[in-house]
């Protein structure tokens, strides 16, 4: 089988899209749906088709222009989060553990929910797609979710084999190591991944997508059992984990 095509979308500010392209069964799935030309003219430039959109989840950078996109590919099938009523009808409803098929590939669905409570990734071929769930070096805010869900969602994350490939929707990987090093002030590889991010970007070039093996080193939402990162979120040794996680993302939020 020839490996999937994946192209990275930049828009807005910092927002990304993905293009997942299979050349062999010549089919196209577009991860997040918030300005459109940027992806039409991928779209045109690489002659592709459209086939899917896969929705993480309800905001308006994420999701806003679904309609605008059906448009110009009306057969395309919006694969979104089952449940959640902030997304236009039409589409296909996914749950955890729900498959969909592309090409002689499957999408697993996996739910993650925290940052809203109907985030949703798509993990095809060892590519998974988190959308606001996870960053590099960080997580997505809790506006919805409690703690625990964070919990839950991070250790799901975790759980994943450790080459897995992680795209995000939000290019902070550089606001989020600042944070990180607060934290984990004694990572060298934090310190290192800070260097090769800068040059990076500075190159006019993106973070994403990371691998869960890096961000097990470097990310302290996953480190939370570290005793350097318990050292600095819970310095009495007095929470428990789902806390620890809870005070930490307050951490970053004033941060
Ligand atoms: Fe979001």
């Amino acid at each position: 089988m020839k490996e999937l095509i994946i192209e990275t979308v930049p828009y807005y500010d910092d927002n990304f899209s993905y293009l997942i392209h299979d050349d062999q069964a010549h089919l196209t799935a577009l991860v997040d749906c918030g300005e459109i030309d940027p992806v039409l003219e991928r779209l045109e430039k690489n002659k592709w088709g459209l086939d899917y959109i896969l929705i993480t989840h309800s905001h308006f950078d994420h999701a806003g222009e679904i309609e605008n996109m059906k448009k110009h590919f009306p057969d395309a099938v919006v694969v979104k989060p089952d449940g959640e009523k902030r997304l236009p009808a039409a589409g296909l409803n996914v749950k955890e553990g729900d498959t969909v098929t592309f090409g002689q590939r499957e999408i697993e669905v996996v739910s993650l929910p925290a940052h809203t409570m109907f985030c949703t990734a798509y993990h095809i071929d060892g590519n998974l797609f988190v959308g606001d769930a996870f960053f590099s070096a960080g997580c997505g805010r809790l506006f919805e979710g409690q703690p625990a869900d964070l919990e839950r969602a991070m250790d799901k994350i975790a759980s994943f084999s450790d080459r897995t490939k992680i795209y995000f929707g939000h290019e902070y990987t550089q606001a989020n190591i600042r944070f990180a090093r607060t934290i984990d002030p004694g990572n060298m590889d934090l310190a290192s991944y800070q260097k090769s991010v800068d040059r990076l970007i500075g190159s006019g070039r993106f973070s994403t997508p990371t691998t869960l093996e890096l961000e097990k080193r470097i990310n302290p939402f996953l480190r939370i059992d570290r005793p350097a990162v318990a050292a600095v979120v819970d310095p009495g040794n007095e929470r428990g984990r789902t806390e620890r996680m809870g005070v930490l993302r307050m951490m970053k939020d004033n941060f």
